[in-house]
């Protein structure tokens, strides 16, 4: 039997784990700089958890969950979003009786949905997101997009569109749902099973049909900002005000409703026109969700968040090179003995922090050398027998491409003034 990666799965081999650990380490920046403190939920919950928060109109509960009963009949579900399990936590760990109002959180990790595979879509793929509860605040929606386009900007992302809408509040919503009834009504037989099944569950659903999304009556729908309450419409009009205020570009998208039943109010998502994203164009999308907390069991707790899928990120950032992980030394044995005193070298630069890695393999002086550029080393160690005897080491400087001799106590002394202390 030949062993494959299941369908929609993706090894992230040691050539691409650079690109990976530079975009970490930007959104952990970024994070820090927001303070917005990491929080790390389970990778599979009860499946109920994301029929109530997600809705089970949806497609991705609907369609697209990785479900399975455990040993003792429990269903249980592989996430395939972070808010839910965000959101049960918040109310499992009281995080609403904290003294800091407002919780910041953000997560990075892998979510499963069954989706069909392509380019920027996968069935295990990666999010960063943010979640911010306790403040029901316009400045609240406003920091997020902020926080969210800075993640764009410090990747080097060009040509991304800042997309918003508002769905309102709950009375908004009862309006914009019996708007869109009388919409479909006279339609009904004419769109698919799925569509007639939404209309009565849940008509906003209608609007992300795969099916009947090119049928003349959805491009005529109403808009839910049509149907904004007094109060809803107050919010988004602030929203609008506060991104004009920080001379921030966005486009407001009354066709956008997101695939995910807990919004309220302000929506968005951030459109990348990269040709190589292809269907996969949104690369990042959040918004506002007052309701979930509640729909949980906790105290009725506004919240507003985001997340990016993270192989889209690093798609759109295509060639922008984040800087690749280079080594301090690279140590180059020549003979059995050289082999003995490398070991014993390395236990010391790496004791003294340095990163240093030496050829395994018995190769002579040319392979090693290649070895030494693959791993973009600062500098060559060579160790041959003379080294050995005279307790010294041939230092190649790869950038001067200076060669010279240093005996060997002198060594981390000459790496500090090269590198400085670690
Ligand atoms: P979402 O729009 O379903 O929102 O997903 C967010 C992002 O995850 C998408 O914009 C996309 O970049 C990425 N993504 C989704 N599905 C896939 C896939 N199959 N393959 C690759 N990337 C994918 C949410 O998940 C919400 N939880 C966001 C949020 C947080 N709203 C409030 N807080």
């Amino acid at each position: 039997m030949k062993y494959i990666a299941p369908r929609g799965t993706v090894d992230i081999l040691p050539d691409k784990i650079d690109g990976w650990i530079g975009l970490e380490n930007i959104l952990r920046t970024i994070a820090e700089n927001y303070n917005v403190k990491e929080m790390r939920t389970p990778i599979f919950e009860h499946t109920e958890l994301f029929n109530r928060a997600v809705g089970d109109t949806t497609d991705v509960v609907s369609k697209e969950m990785y479900s399975f009963e455990d040993k003792k009949g429990r269903s249980i579900t592989l996430r395939p979003e972070g808010t839910a399990g965000i959101a049960r936590s918040y109310v499992e760990n009281k995080m609403y009786a904290l003294p800091e109002k407002l919780q910041k959180v953000f997560y990075m990790g892998p979510m499963f949905r069954y989706e069909r595979p392509q380019s920027g879509r996968q069935r295990q793929f990666h999010q960063f997101g943010v979640e911010m509860l306790g403040i029901e605040s316009p400045y609240v929606d406003v920091e997020c997009m902020m926080m969210a386009l800075n993640i764009v900007q410090a990747l080097n992302i060009r040509d991304v569109t800042l997309h918003i809408n508002s769905l309102g509040d709950e009375a908004s919503r009862d309006a914009y749902r019996e708007a869109l009834k009388d919409h479909f009504r006279p339609h009904l037989k004419e769109l698919c099973y799925d569509c007639n099944t939404r209309f009565e569950k849940n008509p906003l659903r209608i609007l992300d049909c795969k099916t009947d999304k090119d049928h003349p009556a959805m491009k005529s729908a109403p808009c839910t900002i049509d149907y904004l309450t007094e109060t809803a419409k107050a919010h988004f009009d602030k929203v609008c005000e506060l991104l004009d205020a920080l001379e921030v570009k966005y486009v407001i998208d009354p066709n956008m409703v997101r695939g995910l039943d807990y919004y309220s109010h302000t929506i968005f998502e951030l459109i990348s026109d990269a040709s190589v994203l292809g269907a996969g164009s949104t690369i990042g999308g959040g918004g506002r969700y007052n309701g979930l907390v509640e729909e949980l069991g906790g105290p009725a707790t506004p919240g507003v968040g985001f997340a990016f899928g993270m192989e889209r990120l690093i798609i759109a950032m295509n060639n922008n090179h984040l800087e690749s992980q280079h080594i301090d030394v690279y140590v180059m044995p020549l003979g059995e003995e050289s082999k003995d005193y490398s070991m014993q070298l390395m236990a010391a630069l790496r004791a003294n922090g340095y990163c240093a890695d030496m050829d395994f393999a018995d190769r002579g002086l040319k392979g090693q050398f290649k070895s030494a550029d693959r791993f973009v080393a600062r500098f060559s160690f060579i160790i041959g027998e003379d080294e050995v005897e005279n307790e010294t080491i041939t230092v190649k400087d790869n950038i001067t491409k200076e060669q010279k001799q240093i005996k060997v106590e002198e060594i981390i002394d000459f790496l500090d003034s090269k590198l400085g202390v670690r």
